[in-house]
């Protein structure tokens, strides 16, 4: 296959741009929000970097154009597949399959065969894009099988991949009928990342189990075949970050301490002031939260106006069955506490399903008392990440679900079992009644690790081990 131009390759499965369509068919686009761009940046402008993505619209083809500093390389998908690989495979078998299958995961043959066909397009766009030598970073669940696609295709190149969510324990992956394929296709790469330890000794207990290739610590032997010599693959944690000098810069600016304080003063400046932000997804744990506050309001042990909860749940996935059963969900539990215990004018949960620009985010992390993250599985959480890097102030205390990739690094957090509603309902009392050179202690520290291990660092961590991996001429930011 003939080589392309650019020596750094992303793969994953949007683009870092939301593009519109201009009526005389101009595009135009706007870099979307999330660290990762933000990380790869530098790295891009220095390698001639090129990223492979899917628009975000069914339909959308374009030639390769030029943004935000590097070669934006669309990928198109039709209607069917957003159906059948994004909707169906992505995101109804395989995330409730890695996520401790909250819900049912379901299995098809056509939403199968549909993962495979655009997995092999995105892999063929890479191929296309990478110079001869070059180094392709895929990411995440959507694209498992891009490496070993990639690796056939060219086989000259360097091939990273970092899963952004968990990888679940053989026990539950065996249920994947396509189990071999997915570990085949992962073991393409010369490195592959997870966000946890335990993801990356569940996928080497996968490989071991369903391969019976030989796994010594974090490395996998590929016998070679014919004249090919054997190939290691190494498969360890990089917990993922957010960029977050930016965040903490952000949220000290006037503007956004002037927000925060309007938002207090518009919620009738309540004693105690809880905070969700979340995407209304069934890992997050909505519900548990809102059963949490609802029976603290119903104890007596909180009272509205006094105390009152802002939960933001932006929009997501929404054609999915699941997605919309939770819509429903939530919503019917928001309105029965704020019926059950509101006042006129005084809403006991302000349920926002909204998307907000990081100002606003900012401003609410600034105004809030207690963050509640309370995700029944989640890869990471950087929704608590931000909340640390916000906090400048050391005010603010965060409640922290022990199932998120967050947790192993914030042991300073109040951590709970979201399962364990009292338990639940125990820690949201001790944050909110936490002795405040206690709550500064504790936000200190959990700001020195978000501070130091930015998605900066990450981004270096990964692309490093991956130089390590074989020979490479990709020069680091
Ligand atoms: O964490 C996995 C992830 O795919 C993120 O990369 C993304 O921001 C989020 O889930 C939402 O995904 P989607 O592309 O389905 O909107």
């Amino acid at each position: 296959m003939p080589a392309g131009d650019h020596d750094f390759v992303v793969v994953a499965n949007r683009l870092p741009v939301d593009i519109t369509v201009e009526p005389d068919g101009a595009l135009s686009w706007e870099r979307s929000p999330g660290g990762l761009v933000t990380a790869l940046a530098p790295i891009m402008q220095k390698n001639a970097g090129a990223w492979v993505g899917w628009s975000g619209s069914a339909g959308f083809e374009h030639e390769p154009f030029d943004g935000e500093g590097m070669r934006l390389w669309p990928v198109p998908l039709s209607e069917q597949e957003v159906a059948d690989f994004y909707e169906g495979f992505s995101n109804a078998t395989l995330w409730p399959l890695y996520h401790d299958v909250i819900v049912a995961p379901e299995f098809h043959r056509t939403w199968w065969n549909a993962y495979v066909a655009v997995n092999r397009r995105f892999a063929a766009a890479a191929a296309e894009a990478v110079a001869p030598g070059g180094t392709v970073w895929v990411h995440d669940y959507q694209l498992q099988l891009v490496p070993a696609v990639l690796r056939l295709l060219r086989p000259d190149v360097k091939i990273g991949f970092f899963n952004h969510i968990p990888f679940p324990p053989v026990e539950i992956f065996g249920q994947l009928p396509w189990r071999r394929q997915v570990v085949d296709g992962l073991l393409g790469a010369d490195l592959v990342g997870f966000q946890r330890p335990g993801d990356a000794s569940n996928f080497l207990r996968a490989v071991r189990r369903l391969t019976g290739m030989q796994v010594r610590g974090p490395q996998v032997t590929i016998p070679g075949r014919w004249s090919r010599p054997d190939r290691q693959v190494r498969a360890q944690a990089f917990p993922i970050s957010i960029d977050a000098t930016s965040f903490d810069e952000l949220a000290r600016t006037p503007a956004v301490l002037a927000r925060a304080k309007e938002i207090r003063k518009n919620l009738n400046n309540p004693e105690v002031l809880l905070l969700g932000v979340d995407r209304l997804d069934y890992t997050k744990g909505i519900r548990h939260r809102l059963k949490a506050f609802g029976e603290l309001l119903e104890d007596g042990q909180l009272r509205v106006p006094e105390a009152c909860m802002v939960q933001v749940a932006s929009p997501s996935r929404e054609r999915v069955e699941q997605y919309r059963q939770l819509r429903d969900e939530v919503e019917v539990t928001v309105g029965r506490i704020n019926g059950d215990y509101g006042t006129l004018g005084r809403a006991a949960v302000h349920y926002l399903h909204h998307s907000y620009p990081m100002e606003e985010m900012a401003a609410l992390y600034r105004a809030a008392d207690v963050m509640l993250v309370t995700s029944l599985r989640d890869g990471m959480n950087l929704v608590a990440k931000e909340y640390i890097a916000a906090r400048s102030d050391l005010g603010g205390a965060l409640v922290l679900s022990e199932f998120t990739g967050a947790a192993d690094e914030l042991h300073q957090a109040l951590q709970i079992n979201p399962h364990d509603i009292d338990g639940t309902k125990a820690t949201i009392m001790r944050a909110i009644g936490i002795d405040p050179r206690e709550g500064r202690r504790r936000m200190r520290s959990m700001r020195r690790r978000v501070l130091q291990h930015d998605v900066q660092r990450w981004a270096d961590d990964f692309l490093g081990y991956l130089a390590m991996s074989a020979p490479s001429h990709l020069e680091h930011a």
